[in-house]
């Protein structure tokens, strides 16, 4: 089947085990071809959204992120309810990947290849999260998730430009921030195998940021857009969360943020924080 197809056909599953190997083995297929066929990938055709897109499994249940409650790494439910919304972000990153793949037509055939390797990175993501949770006796599913993630992929349906901004540079970056301090709590909670996992994500994350940087940047220039300017822009038209500092300017500049960006990021944290009105994201 063709990559696009096969990569919109996963997002329609509800099977989240049997989509996180589908979208290994569609990663595979993908980067073994350095000139795919037509009949592998059609990067021209703009494919339909089927109704009811995408699928979703029964468990976990979602709700509001206000009605998720914080947890504690005092206990063993604390942790394994953190590492279970560890493992959704890693579905839903699996479900963000694919929908870049089979969403947009017309991009170079090292864009998709891009995003379906990263669709198996996070299948395998997944994978070490439910292992860790398999260990405690608890599964994906077991507590409730929120889809805030999922609304970002909706807004920025018709843009690539502004799926590039949105998701891998603004939604995935945050990750970048947020994995190191969740990795201190957890050892101080003596949890070594969940931070051991947590160091093969944030490799990886890196390297998902550095895509979507890639891809930006490319978008930008090919419509002589000022990435820095646009992205402000894009911003306030999407409602992008307002991110928080502290950053993690290590992996950031890894990843390929410049110096622009990284002086506008932490200026408007700064305002942000100045004005005393810390929006969360
Ligand atoms: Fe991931
Ligand atoms: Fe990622």
């Amino acid at each position: 089947m063709e990559w696009r197809t096969a990569a919109r056909l996963i997002l329609q599953g509800s099977d989240t085990q049997a989509m996180a190997q589908a979208a290994q083995a569609l990663a595979q297929q993908a980067l073994q071809q350095a000139e795919p066929s037509l009949a592998e990938l059609d990067t021209q055709a703009a494919l339909a959204t089927p109704s009811g897109f995408p699928g979703l499994p029964e468990r976990p249940r979602l709700v509001p992120p206000q009605g998720l409650p914080r947890r504690s790494l005092h206990t063993a439910e604390g942790k394994a309810a953190l590492m279970h919304a560890v493992a959704h972000i890693e579905m839903n990153a699996i479900r963000l990947a694919l929908d870049a793949a089979w969403r947009f037509a017309g991009m170079p055939t090292a864009y998709y290849q891009d995003w379906l390797r990263i669709a198996g990175e996070e299948a395998l993501h997944f994978q070490l999260v439910c292992g860790w949770l398999a260990q405690r006796g608890h599964a994906y599913g077991d507590f409730d998730a929120h889809h805030g993630l999922w609304d970002m992929v909706e807004r920025t349906r018709d843009d690539v430009t502004a799926r590039m901004a949105l998701v891998p540079r603004t939604l995935e970056a945050r990750g970048l921030d947020a994995t190191p301090p969740m990795q201190q709590r957890l050892a101080v909670a003596g949890e070594a195998d969940a931070v051991a996992v947590l160091d093969v994500i944030l490799r990886d994350e890196v390297g998902h940021v550095a895509v979507g940087n890639h891809w930006y940047r490319w978008l930008c220039e090919r419509q002589g857009l000022d990435p820095v300017s646009h992205y402000a822009h894009l911003c306030r038209v999407h409602r992008a969360p307002r991110l928080r500092g502290p950053f993690n300017r290590d992996a950031r500049r890894q990843a390929g943020f410049s110096d622009a960006e990284m002086l506008a990021l932490e200026a408007a944290d700064a305002e942000v924080s100045v004005g005393g009105r810390r929006a969360d994201g």
